[in-house]
């Protein structure tokens, strides 16, 4: 989702006369994107945004601004703590972003009388007039009628929906981004036809809650089969969905269309029934692994990921270890996990003091669930020796030489395969695992693809 706001952002910045730079010396304004799931990550940028001041030392001129959830969730106490910051602009702010840098470098010239360097950015009132915050949140930005400035021509993220109206009791999300709002298909599938036509042929339909998305009359299975007959798209991939809204029609049109990819990241969370009711997601352990077998049935070869949080206040040791048995219990192609974070103002942050756990109790848990994860992925992928699958070549891999792709399983291969590019579809098979990523043998090229 990061990706496809810096994406807009760069869109309107181009369309307002921006030209995009690749390296933050060259940059006038540059603008650190955030995410406000976790602390950690936002601990991060603060470390990123004091080391970009190291530039504006140099060049008083340059404006720094931090947009998307953390911009939102810290507001003006961002501004007073990195006091270098000129914007902060939360997640429904960009279509104003050029013009709002162009009054801010207009206040900030006439403030310093036409050059910058005399008026260093400080805590004194006239700096902190010329730092500006956009945060007001908008129930109907859709941002319907923007062009993305996209990095890759080979695979597209298509925001569909932005917002939440889960309330999940650890989660940020609906109160930086706001209620759920989903754009119109009819909107969704001009976009795919002309990415096609430009020799995209992977897109990835994303969501906060993808497939609760509502359209006029238009439910997410609708329009996953409308975007997945758009000719010239090969593969259609969908992220983040909620369990409860795995439909048996969604089902039924993931396994019907043949350009949806027999991959799905289903998020669990927890596998205690106990944790799961505390956590709001509105599901049990059972009904989960219903879904995962309802799946399974119509789509046998199905690769599943899932994100697992450990450490929720009040999680026994106990219930911890039913999180472990449900990842042995699906035995996951892969799992994001995570050690619960605090957020200040979720709901979570009501529950009894003594319900929270130290740092080592959840650190423990986390080392373990990581442990059983990365051994079930490593014996689910040496399952997958020798087989033959087809990739989508990305780019080229970290090592010299060697090109980057996915199979539809959204598994990362790596391989050398001379006259073979980005775009090109190849079949490969594979010969070796890292655990997580695959090195494959180039077998054949499959009807390359020519991207623009
Ligand atoms: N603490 C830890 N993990 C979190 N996630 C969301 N909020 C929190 C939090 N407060 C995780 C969830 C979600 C993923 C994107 O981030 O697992 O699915």
């Amino acid at each position: 989702m990061n990706i496809a706001d810096g994406e807009l952002m760069e869109g309107v910045l181009s369309s307002g006369g921006y030209e995009i730079v690749e390296t933050p010396e060259e940059a006038d304004v540059i603008l650190v994107n955030t995410c406000a799931i976790r602390e950690h990550a936002e601990r991060r940028v603060l470390g990123r945004v004091a080391q970009l001041n190291r530039l504006k030392k140099e060049r008083p001129g340059l404006v720094i601004g931090v947009t998307g959830c953390m911009a939102q969730r810290m507001g003006e106490s961002l501004l007073e703590r990195a006091s270098y910051v000129d914007l902060v602009m939360g997640p429904d702010g960009y279509r104003s972003l050029a013009g709002r840098l162009e009054g801010l470098t207009k206040a900030r010239a006439e403030a310093s009388g036409g050059g910058f360097a005399k008026n260093p950015p400080s805590a004194s009132p006239a700096s902190k007039r010329l730092q500006l915050a956009v945060l007001e949140l908008d129930d109907t930005e859709n941002y319907e009628g923007l062009e993305l400035r996209r990095r890759c021509g080979v695979t597209a993220w298509i925001p569909i929906q932005r917002g939440c109206d889960h309330r999940c009791t650890f989660c940020i999300v609906p109160y930086v981004r706001g209620p759920e709002k989903n754009r119109t298909p009819t909107d969704i599938v001009i976009e795919v036809r002309s990415l096609a036509e430009a020799g995209v042929t992977e897109v990835t339909l994303l969501g906060q809650t993808v497939n609760s998305y509502r359209s006029g009359g238009w439910a997410f299975p609708d329009l996953l089969r409308a975007v997945s007959k758009v000719e010239g798209i090969r593969r259609v991939r969908f992220t983040s969905p909620h369990p409860n809204d795995v439909t048996p029609a969604l089902i039924e049109v993931m396994a019907d269309e043949p350009a949806v990819c027999e991959q799905l990241h289903l998020p669990a969370q927890s596998g205690s029934n106990r944790i799961l009711k505390r956590m709001v997601r509105r599901y049990t352990v059972e009904k989960y692994l219903d879904t995962v077998e309802a799946l399974r049935r119509a789509i046998p070869d199905i690769a599943l990921s899932t994100d697992i949080i450990v450490g929720f206040p009040g999680e026994t040791e106990a219930e911890f270890q039913e999180t472990l048995e449900l990842m042995r219990a699906v035995r996951f192609d892969d799992a994001f996990t995570y050690k619960y974070s605090l957020r200040e103002g979720t709901p979570a942050t009501r529950f009894p003091a003594e319900d929270f756990l130290t740092d080592e109790v959840a650190q423990g848990r986390l080392e373990m669930l990581i442990d059983v994860a990365r051994h079930i992925q490593g014996e689910v992928n040496r399952t997958e020796l020798g087989r033959v699958e087809e990739v989508l070549i990305e780019g080229p891999a970290r090592e010299a030489g060697q090109l980057r792709g996915k199979t539809r399983r959204h598994k990362v291969v790596a391989f050398a395969a001379e006259g073979a590019r980005a775009g090109d579809y190849v079949f490969v098979e594979l010969t070796g695992t890292s655990g997580a990523t695959f090195a494959r043998r180039l077998v054949e090229a499959a009807s390359p693809v020519t991207t623009a």
